[in-house]
């Protein structure tokens, strides 16, 4: 594991929130309803432009893990760090899941909310502000634990995975997409690509496949599938650079607060880090033992 560096641009819970009630109108601006990579084909991510659109390519990152992830009709879900609902609410639509959303930013609860209304599954998504790291839920509540994009937030990771592999039922699934520090990223090159990426996208650490595969077989779970993703995700930086350029959206996150319009001059930190190999993107699915 990699943790972001100590000191100057510290990572604390009180950032991460303030970010997501800031910056959650401009992802809607710059990337669509959901917070997350698009994922392609190998064979469109090599293309100098992908034939499947950034919008499509999400919504094919959320149906593959699904598919991954055994989601099946009437799933009782819960979505950690739902952002503005983008899962949930497709979980909801296409397989008729009942989900329970928990996100740390008040205004992603009430724009989650009022956009699960809007799509029709107001009665089938309930979202909730909530801490994943102080929350709880009863035990053998739910059969899918879904969290994409947030568990690089958490500042207890393993912990966190011992408390969410108890809220699944015997056999349930947990179906997980994170950034990751690759495994050899504890040499100093890659561990410096790796801080930049933590401390500008408030990530208190980069776990490794090994740590997920660990956490998760320490809350008494198996892990069932690891995919690496990276090279059919990395393209999002690109497409995400070119939109903010073109719609100048630096110069009006700066009229806002200066550290928003950093995080939007960071893309190029992440991809480079992807490139490089010091950074992996995964899927990784694990059941909860009988
Ligand atoms: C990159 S966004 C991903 C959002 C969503 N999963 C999606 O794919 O659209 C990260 C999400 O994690 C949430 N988050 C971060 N730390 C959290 C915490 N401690 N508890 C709950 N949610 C958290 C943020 O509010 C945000 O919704």
């Amino acid at each position: 594991m990699i943790y972001a560096p100590t000191g100057a641009g510290v990572v604390e819970k009180a950032a991460i929130r303030s970010h997501y009630d800031l910056a959650t109108p401009f992802y809607r601006l710059l990337w669509g309803p959901h917070i997350h990579h698009g994922l392609w084909s190998e064979e469109d991510a090599a293309r100098p432009v992908p034939l499947v659109s950034p919008h499509a390519a999400q919504e094919q990152l959320t149906d593959t893990l699904a598919s991954l992830g055994g989601i099946a009709a009437g799933d009782r879900v819960l979505d950690v760090g739902c952002g503005m609902g983008g899962s949930s609410i497709r979980l909801a639509r296409r397989f008729g899941c009942r989900v329970t959303g928990i996100t740390i930013s008040g205004v992603q609860q009430r724009w989650a909310t009022l956009a699960a209304r809007w799509a029709g599954v107001g009665d089938r998504v309930e979202i909730r502000r909530a801490d994943a790291e102080a929350v709880d839920f009863p035990a053998g509540g739910f059969d899918v634990i879904w969290s994409v994009e947030c568990t690089e937030h958490l500042f207890d990771k393993e912990a966190f995975f011992r408390r969410a592999g108890a809220w699944l039922r015997p056999g349930g699934r947990m179906a997980i997409c994170a950034w990751l520090a690759s495994a050899d990223a504890d040499r100093p090159g890659p561990r410096g690509e790796v801080e930049a990426v933590c401390e500008a996208f408030l990530c208190p650490s980069l776990g490794t496949f090994a740590d997920y595969r660990g956490w998760m077989e320490g809350a008494g779970l198996e892990v069932v599938c690891t995919e690496d993703w990276t090279d059919r995700v990395a393209r999002t930086w690109e497409l995400c650079d070119a939109r903010v350029k073109r719609l100048g959206l630096r110069r009006v996150a700066g009229f806002i607060d200066r550290r928003q319009a950093d995080f939007l001059g960071h893309f190029g930190t992440l991809l480079g880090a992807y490139r490089s190999g010091a950074m992996a993107y995964g899927a990784i699915v694990a059941c909860r033992k009988s």
